[in-house]
């Protein structure tokens, strides 16, 4: 059963798609709206609750659509509007929310805001950006650097300006602290909040506000060479300042205007800056993306302290969420290895909070090693060889064993993986203890078991590769036994209050078995046990 309520992001389960790799339907290689119509029966037997899409705006596709030139249309190559209309129509239909990214930070140069704020000095949209006199030696204003590697600031030679960017030269930012910006953004957001959107996942959120005196970032002491180079330098002054929560909060009554919506913050801070984003008296994001298993080493123990860390900190009241991945990271297989991809997924299906899943994740899809000549990303090409490439998990979705594994009857704009033949959809649902149907159980026991969304979380102590809690709630509680290590381990169920039966293993072999005495566990399992 669907949940309708005014705080339906709290029990959903979501669902992040790449459109430009999900499913393409017009033969050119790159996905589109209305492929992703025609897996909406997918997702539905899947059981997510909500689908999250990347861009689909008109771009130039210089950052893959984190560039933006119209905010409110969408790229032929994904489609035309009517597609849009004809998705959230069908999706809502189907009892899926839809989530688009809103990215505020910065448009695509080709944005016609931007062609009129480099125009003159004096142009009405000159403010709109961030615009500064060289330095004293004629160079760049500061030393901010560029998250994509080299100087933040491009030299516009028509007006002898420096524009500060972010990321690409061919991304400038807007600029925050002015009046006219936010009000352009937020009607931005109430056209598509009109047309029905759930909500937004707003793009590099703790981006938006940078320091008013335009400050040196400090030096950073700890850089290590053949790390991403804009670590070189500290961003004291250039995110996470103080004033963002204002405009979060701007943001949020925009959302609140419509009732039953969603604000998600694309946030990389540590979580005690992290929880800051759910604004005073939870006036910010309702959710600020919590991304620590992205990087969290992949041991018990500090799993089981991410956890406390994060549970400890968060805000009364506020709800929390996982995500174990996304287009900009490493797939989840690659980072914790194929053998504990189920533990992960039963981790992050079974953790107190809102989790959030990215497409091809649920069939083991791991990251693809691209070739030199075959890389899209501008981030590699820009910084080549220190692993900073985001093109290994946004290659296609592995649909079955046909050409282009059904993603698409031309050559796909990324490499497929090598394993599509057997690693594909139609394979997984043929097989009944495959990953996928391992996480449609789960997601369906979610949906059967109050105490797995909304139960509190329950730490059991325990050692080595084992991490145990209980999810509590009105007297029911569930037990979840995750095996981290490749050894089999024993539980002794007296000491973590075993004593129900199993209701899931990652293995899907073993439910209904009683625990008496202990529980074992094989190498790289994880049960959910009756409590
Ligand atoms: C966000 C996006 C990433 C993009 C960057 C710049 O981090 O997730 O893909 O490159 O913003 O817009």
């Amino acid at each position: 059963m669907k949940q309708s309520d005014e705080t339906w992001w709290r029990h959903g389960v979501f669902y992040q798609i790449y459109p430009r790799s999900f499913q393409d339907t017009n033969a050119d290689g790159v996905g589109d709206i209305a492929g992703i119509i025609n897996r909406l029966p997918y997702l539905e037997a899947l059981g997510v609750d909500a689908i999250g899409l990347s861009p689909i705006f008109p771009s130039p596709m210089a950052d893959f659509g984190y560039d933006i030139a119209d905010y409110t249309g969408v790229d032929p190559l994904f489609g035309t509007m009517e597609d849009f209309d004809a998705l959230a129509g069908a999706a809502h239909a189907a009892g899926l929310k839809v989530i688009l990214d809103l990215v505020p930070n910065h448009t695509s140069d080709q944005h016609p805001w931007f062609v009129e704020s480099r125009s003159s000095r004096d142009n009405p949209k000159r403010d709109w950006y961030i615009w500064r006199e060289p330095g004293a030696d004629g160079g760049p204003p500061n030393n901010w650097l560029s998250e994509f590697g080299g100087g933040a600031w491009e030299y516009d030679a028509t007006t002898r300006q420096y524009y500060y960017h972010a990321f690409l030269a061919q991304q400038p930012d807007l600029n925050w602290r002015n009046p006219e910006v936010r009000r352009a953004i937020y009607d931005i957001m109430r056209f598509w909040l009109r047309k029905g959107v759930d909500g937004f996942r707003v793009d590099v959120i703790w981006h938006l506000i940078k320091d008013a005196e335009f400050r040196d970032n400090p030096t950073n002491p700890n850089f290590l060479e053949g790390r991403r180079p804009h670590q070189k330098i500290l961003p004291l002054y250039t995110t996470d300042q103080p004033e963002v929560h204002d405009v979060i909060a701007e943001m949020r009554r925009v959302i609140d205007e419509f009732g039953s919506r969603v604000l998600i913050g694309e946030i990389y801070l540590p979580l005690e800056r992290l929880v800051a984003y759910y604004g005073k008296d939870l006036s910010g994001a309702h959710l600020p993306f919590n991304f620590v298993l992205l990087s969290a080493p992949w041991h018990a123990r500090s799993i089981e302290k991410v956890i406390a860390d994060y549970e400890s900190l968060l805000p009364v009241g506020a709800w929390p969420n996982w995500v174990l991945g996304n287009h900009d990271r490493p797939r989840v297989a690659s980072r914790v290895g194929r053998d504990q991809t189920r533990v992960a997924a039963m981790l992050l299906l079974t953790l107190r909070g809102t989790p959030t899943l990215y497409y091809g994740d649920e069939i083991g899809m791991h990251q693809v090693a691209i070739a030199p000549e075959q890389v899209r990303d501008p981030f590699e090409k820009n910084v080549p060889g220190v692993g900073v490439g985001r093109d290994g998990c946004r290659t296609p979705m592995q649909w079955d064993a046909t050409t282009h594994a059904g993603f698409s009857t031309a050559t796909p704009w990324l490499p497929l993986a090598g394993d599509f033949l057997h690693e594909n959809v139609v394979n997984h649902e043929a097989d009944a203890r495959s990953i996928l149907n391992l996480y449609k159980a789960l997601i369906r026991l979610r949906k059967k078991l109050p105490q797995l969304v909304s139960g509190s979380y329950v730490p059991i102590a325990a050692q080595g590769d084992v991490l145990l809690y209980r999810r509590e709630s009105e007297g029911a509680a569930v037990v979840i036994a995750l095996n981290l290590g490749a050894e089999p381990v024993s539980i002794v169920s007296d000491a973590a209050g075993l004593s129900g039966e199993i209701l899931l293993s990652t293995f899907l072999d073993r439910e209904g078995e009683k625990i008496e005495g202990t529980l074992d566990l094989r190498g790289n399992e994880g049960a959910i046990i009756s409590g």
